[in-house]
């Protein structure tokens, strides 16, 4: 059985601590770094840019997956491959031209990812289905860390793998918002490759051993 990608997104670290934060992944089982940018505009929140992506592509080991809450991604999209990112994922609903942006991120050297609000149903991928290499369901409302997953998007995560599977896209799944032990074997059941978690990881007494909980969470 494939363990789950564990991706620790960093909006839920201690940015005084920045380095120590991003070295703690570094040793723990996780497989990549998420990274969201927010511009309040797309979401209303305003995460951080450029520099803090540079920073820790300074101190990281493992690969950076990029989550734009941006509108109009397609600005961005050589900037944030030039600084360090591995995988771009941008919002369908902040895209007039989807297919044209996951182009720009594979022309980039990207592994190019779309992301679904809770409102965008999985059938708007069906005829792109060879455009990207993941598919991020947003199991929350996103703009903020720390709350609590909306049950809707198990069915979601389910209806995409067959849809997935449908059209021979072997792109992965990811899940994102409010993922805790509680959650990850129903959503990795349904269908979901890699999961990202943001406080379950950075507000644990220890979150090397949380990562370690969700690597190994996959029912049997
Ligand atoms: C929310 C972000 C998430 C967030 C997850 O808009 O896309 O990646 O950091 O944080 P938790 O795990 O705290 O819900
Ligand atoms: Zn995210």
């Amino acid at each position: 059985m494939t363990p789950p990608i564990i991706a620790p997104s960093i909006l839920a670290a201690d940015f005084a601590n920045l380095q120590r934060d991003v070295e703690m992944v570094n040793r723990s089982e996780a497989d990549w770094f998420h990274v969201d940018v927010m511009d309040g505009m797309f979401v209303p929140n305003i995460s951080f840019g450029f520099p803090v992506l540079e920073a820790i592509r300074r101190h990281t080991t493992k690969p950076l997956d990029v989550h734009l809450m941006i509108v109009q991604p397609e600005r961005y999209i050589a900037e944030f491959a030039e600084k360090g990112a591995d995988h771009i994922t941008v919002h369908y609903e902040a895209c007039t031209h989807l297919h044209r942006v996951l182009t720009q991120i594979r022309q980039a050297g990207c592994q190019a990812g779309v992301a679904l609000n809770m409102q965008t149903p999985v059938d708007v991928l069906a005829d792109i289905a060879d455009a990207f290499d993941q598919v991020l369901i947003m199991t929350i409302n996103p703009g903020f860390g720390g709350q609590k997953l909306l049950p809707l998007s198990v069915p979601k995560v389910r209806k995409l793998r067959q849809l997935l599977q449908g059209a021979g896209s072997s792109a992965l799944i990811g899940v994102d918002g409010g993922m805790d032990l509680s959650n990850t074997a129903t959503l990795l059941d349904a269908g979901a490759d890699y999961v990202v978690a943001g406080t379950s990881v950075f507000g644990s007494d220890d979150p090397i051993a949380a990562i370690h909980r969700l690597k190994s969470s996959r029912q049997p």
